[in-house]
């Protein structure tokens, strides 16, 4: 049974159906921030603080969503971000989500710690699909992974560069999760009280012999699965990345290359100066560093510094003028990550859809209310910032 997704409207109510069909060890996950939250907190104000200046009788009747990333154009402003483990929110949940969004015409980045492989999502939403690499340890078997991302089709390949260590989220060790499932008292209460997910999740792919969930990007023999972290040192995170990393990826990367979790102007420059393709202005969803500076707040600022890379931005997006503001403050395209993921817990392949769409039409919605015809009337003259004045 799912929920009636029209009775879905806004963001909250995706939120809601997600929180009543996922076991609280996921939702949580999927939800929260890290340590004390303040990151979560202090970007909601940011955006919140930021207002839109209409203009008025300027006559424009449609609204044309197209933009340019990464030198080509695409309908919608919009990409998803990449999200580990989306597979176990639903079975295949990272190709539900891929197709999802191919129909709305938004390409999605795939997770290094997804649990669908990158082949298995290129066939859901062919020349629709980016990678996001995380860099192991063993630098060899980090580049070998790019060579089957390659190899599977791919032309964007995104490095996320805010993860050094594992960040503090004390709630998943509470709930028993850290990238790998304990079962205590309270987790296996929690599953048992959340049946539709047990079964579409676990029970299912188990009993048609697909075994425990794994993380399909892993080496042959060091792959760890939901219930198994990683324990081989050479396929864990490495935290000793450096620039030099990065030049290396360069030279062997022949398609985009885009560096993600960018929050200063002297690495924006840096990046230019090596030849990056683009940036992702982020907070990791408010989910790493807890006292890392607001997206809206930097994002100015690095826009200016970033020259002909391209710019996204994300963290926060919760509905449409969210989107309209980061594009005002300077971004060529916005990501969104817990979006897709309350769609894709509340009602699949369809809940993704919907949701995308929901944003969107909130977008086109704030774009006539505030007299826009396209996304590149939005500039820093379409906001006001209120912070300090309420
Ligand atoms: C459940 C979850 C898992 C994530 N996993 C990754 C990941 O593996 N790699 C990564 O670069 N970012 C990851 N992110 C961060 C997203 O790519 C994105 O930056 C963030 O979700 C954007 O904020 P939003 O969720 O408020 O839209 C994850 C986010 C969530 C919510």
């Amino acid at each position: 049974m799912r929920h009636d997704l029209s009775a879905l409207l806004e963001t909250e109510d995706f939120r809601t159906a997600a929180r009543r069909y996922l076991p609280r060890v996921l939702f949580e996950y999927m939800d929260r921030g890290s340590e004390r939250e303040t990151a979560l907190k202090q970007g909601r104000t940011a955006l919140d603080h930021l207002r839109i200046m209409p203009s008025v009788l300027t006559g424009s009747s449609t609204r044309d969503l197209s933009c340019n990333i990464l030198g080509k154009t695409f309908p919608t402003p919009l990409i998803v971000a990449p999200t580990a483990i989306a597979g176990m929110i639903r079975t295949g949940g990272e190709a539900r989500i891929a197709s999802a969004a191919a129909r709305v015409g938004i390409p999605v980045c795939l997770a290094t710690q997804s649990i669908v492989p990158i082949e298995t999502v290129a066939r859901a939403a062919p020349g629709n699909v980016w990678f996001q690499l995380y860099i192991w340890q063993n630098r060899q078997r980090t580049l070998d992974l790019v060579e089957r991302v390659r190899t599977a089709g791919v032309e964007t390949l995104l490095v996320t560069v805010d993860t050094a260590v594992q960040p503090l989220r004390h709630y998943n060790r509470r709930n028993g999760f850290s990238m790998g499932f304990r079962a205590t008292p309270r987790s296996v209460l929690d599953i048992a009280s959340h049946p539709r997910w047990a079964w579409n999740a676990l029970l299912r792919p188990l009993l048609q012999g697909r075994g425990v969930p794994d993380f399909p990007h892993y080496p042959e023999g060091l792959r760890p699965n939901v219930l198994r972290p990683q324990q081989d040192p050479s396929v864990r995170l490495a935290q000793d990345v450096t620039w030099q990393d990065i030049e290396h990826l360069r030279v062997f990367w022949k398609g985009n290359l885009v560096l993600k979790g960018v929050l200063s102007p002297e690495d924006v420059t840096h990046a230019r100066r090596i030849g990056i393709d683009g940036i992702v202005v982020s907070t990791h969803g408010a989910r790493n560093l807890d006292s890392a500076p607001a997206v809206a707040d930097v994002l100015p600022s690095l826009a200016d510094e970033a020259g002909n890379m391209t710019v996204i931005a994300d963290s926060g997006i919760r509905q449409g003028s969210d989107v309209f503001k980061l594009l005002a403050l300077g971004a060529d395209a916005v990501m969104v990550g817990r979006l897709p993921l309350y769609g894709l817990a509340a009602g699949g392949v369809e809940g993704v859809e919907r949701i995308l769409n929901m944003l969107l039409d909130e977008l086109r919605v704030t774009m006539a209310l505030s007299g826009k015809a396209t996304l590149s009337q939005l500039g820093l003259n379409s906001l006001l910032n209120v912070r300090g004045q309420e």
